[in-house]
């Protein structure tokens, strides 16, 4: 048996479905959980449409600092703040697996980067640059509310990529995004962070999308997980994503076979079984 659970981002077009459920028949063809997860997050992180790789938001700054990880059950890789390079997730695997640490950051992930044959990438793009600067601007001008306030991410949030998959009784998942809309450098969401944005264990496996801080705050991944066996992982879910309110929020989820999607805001998904 195989499942597959794709996420384009909680605040992102529900208009992507279609995209994110042909990554996702892509990805099922592969014969490992893991391989399949890294291959959906890589279509989407190729997909310029999608807030991870290229198309990635771009910080206050100017750069563009994005975070993956990956996970299966006893073992994690991850990168935080990776710059220059096209797939994060393909860096954050290499971590995992070639690696004898599980995450790597800044410049030493970069590094790392390129010893594993990854070249030098600009994942910038124009709808980007935009976006920042209409953000920028609308601040400036007082039009919006001030950051890290619902309305402001539900306007501009278009957050994470992630998958999750349940292959013949093993889990993996994965993650990768370009940060929340307008942020510091150097500022780390909840992505790369195991138990807050990605979680797999023998019972299961989740990817959370939303605002890093409030994610990391609560340790949502995590806390879904501790309570699988207790209900229908969907419940769960939506209990979790209920508490926090109108604040952007979505996870993705498959445990004891069964796979889920919560959100409560437009979040563009798929869920394939095989
Ligand atoms: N959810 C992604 C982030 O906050 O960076």
């Amino acid at each position: 048996m195989k499942i597959i659970v794709l996420h384009g981002g909680v605040s992102n077009k529900p208009e992507l479905m279609g995209k994110v459920e042909e990554y996702a028949e892509i990805a099922i063809e592969k014969s490992e959980p893991l391989e399949a997860v890294v291959e959906a997050v890589r279509l989407m992180e190729d997909d310029p449409l999608f807030n991870a790789g290229t198309g990635s938001n771009i910080r206050i700054d100017g750069s563009i600092q994005m975070d993956a990880a990956v996970i299966v059950p006893g073992d994690f890789g991850a990168v935080i703040n990776i710059e220059k390079v096209k797939n994060p997730v393909l860096v954050a695997r290499d971590v995992m697996l070639k690696s004898p640490h599980m995450i790597l950051a800044g410049d030493g992930a970069v590094k790392f980067a390129r010893k594993m044959g990854y070249e030098s990438y600009d994942p910038s793009t124009k709808k980007a640059m935009e976006k920042r600067d209409r953000i920028l601007n609308r601040l400036k001008n007082g039009e919006i509310p001030e950051y890290y306030h619902p309305e402001f991410f539900k306007e501009f949030l278009g957050d994470t990529v992630g998958a999750v998959a349940f292959f013949d009784g093993k889990y993996a998942a994965a993650v990768s995004t370009g940060g929340t809309g307008l942020t510091l450098r150097g500022r780390v969401g909840d992505s790369p962070i195991p138990g807050a944005g990605i979680f797999a264990g023998e019972k299961g496996a989740m990817v959370a999308t939303g605002i890093g801080e409030e994610i990391v705050r609560r340790m949502l991944s995590i806390r879904v997980y501790s309570k699988i066996g207790k209900g229908r992982i969907e419940d769960i879910c939506r209990q979790e994503i209920e508490s926090f309110g109108d604040i952007p929020t979505g996870i993705i989820a498959v445990a004891n076979g069964k796979p889920c999607a919560i959100s409560n805001l437009s979040m563009p998904h798929a869920i394939v079984l095989r």
